[in-house]
């Protein structure tokens, strides 16, 4: 069987340029190896993986390399940039201070930035999860932070920046990484398919790219997991959603049609479908009040951006969201958050939602009687 590696391994960028979604941190940091300008220590902030310690590499065997292209990146051809993409460079060490967090854990680090570089002009030392560090293991390190040698660079990594101690933080030169935009994602997640001669349907790619919640390593993880249980080379929407146990959103479309057409048993059975498929009626209701969300924000030209979805299932929402008026979509989004709030303290949850789908299969109708009611009173007056 052929060896099969990992897609967040297989395509980790190998230079500045194909690291996604993080431009305000890749360009800043080029131009400080353009400006010969590199801070010696950088705290790397942001959510797990969205690139920072992929940052840090990159950073790191850049500016070790020995040919820079013209732009600031890396050759990924001189001896240098090899040993650093076969994992041999001994110019950057890699500490996690989850698992390495005592104080004789960062003596030993301390130790080694005494020693100079055999090769190549930086040391880089990065320290993944560095809120981990015992209080002591971080006085122990200081000293080393305010005055390291010339050929010493610090990389610290945290998910939690609120867990680092002001000392540290006003040594750094802080770099926040955004969670990245699920079109960003899928156009990643296009590419790799590409690579990978797999079929992808975009509506499969998009799903993925919202569960992996701005997290590209979860995303090629997902992406990895579909494309295992998949037969063949094709990847579609709905293997994914089975896999991911994701509601096709196509029931939503049809539920807000039976509620529009007021039709409180079309409602009831679609719910009942969607209960004996295993689904949960509080995720249900979350599901459709986002629904209604999406619907309300295509009513607006200006908003409709705000809405991430692929352009086929954006003509549909476009759609319905013609036929449902204003006041319906307020209305029935403030019925689905009290229903949500009061979920779980409800003893029969079931019939909790059911209440709540009659009530909106009842608004059309409501709100047209208090618009003619509306009508009445004006040409009294
Ligand atoms: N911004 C990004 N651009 C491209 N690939 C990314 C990005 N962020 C994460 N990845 C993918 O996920 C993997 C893990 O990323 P990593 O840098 O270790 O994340 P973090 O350190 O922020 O948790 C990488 O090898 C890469 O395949
Ligand atoms: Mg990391
Ligand atoms: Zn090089």
């Amino acid at each position: 069987m052929e060896n099969f590696v990992v897609s967040a391994r297989k395509y980790r960028p190998s230079n500045f340029k194909s690291v996604v979604g993080q431009g305000h941190i890749t360009t800043t940091l080029k131009n400080a190896i353009k400006n010969n300008h590199l801070a010696q220590a950088f705290l790397f902030c942001g959510p797990r993986g969205v690139g920072k310690t992929t940052c840090a590499r990159i950073l790191a065997k850049t500016i070790n390399c020995e040919h820079r292209t013209a732009d600031f990146e890396a050759c990924n051809q001189c001896d240098s940039c090899q040993a650093f993409n076969n994992n041999a460079s001994f110019n950057v060490h890699e500490l996690d201070a989850a698992s390495n967090n005592s104080v004789d854990d960062i003596r030993n680090l301390v130790e080694q930035v005494r020693y100079a570089p055999q090769q190549g002009q930086y040391k880089v030392y990065i320290i993944d999860e560095v809120h981990m560090l015992s209080t002591a293991a971080f006085n122990a390190f200081l000293k080393t932070l305010e005055e390291p040698p010339k050929y010493a660079i610090f990389i610290l990594a945290t998910t939690e920046k609120h867990k680092i101690i002001p000392t540290i933080l006003s040594r750094c030169q802080i770099f926040d990484f955004n969670r990245i935009q699920v079109n960003d994602i899928c156009e990643h997640l296009k590419y790799i398919a590409g690579e990978e001669k797999i079929e992808a349907e975009e509506e499969a790619l998009r799903l993925i790219a919202t569960k992996a919640d701005g997290a590209l390593r979860d995303a090629l993880s997902i992406f990895d997991l579909i494309v295992t249980f998949s037969a063949g080379n094709k990847l579609t929407y709905q293997e994914t959603i089975s896999n991911l146990h994701i509601l096709d959103y196509d029931y939503y479309f049809k539920v807000v049609e039976s509620l529009l057409a007021g039709s409180i048993s079309n409602v009831l059975l679609l719910f009942d479908e969607i209960l004996k498929k295993g689904f949960d009626g509080h995720n249900f209701i979350i599901g459709l009040s986002e629904h209604f969300r999406d619907l309300m924000v295509c009513k607006d030209p200006a908003t409709v951006e705000l809405i991430q979805v692929s352009d086929s299932a954006k003509e549909r929402y476009l759609q319905q969201s013609q036929q449902a008026n204003m006041s319906f979509l307020l209305s029935a989004l403030s019925l689905c958050n009290q229903c949500d709030i009061q979920y779980k303290s409800s003893k029969n949850q079931r019939l909790h939602v059911e209440l709540t789908l009659m009530k909106l299969a009842k608004l059309p109708h409501a709100i047209s009687l208090a618009a003619v009611a509306q009508e009445e009173t004006k040409k009294k007056a």
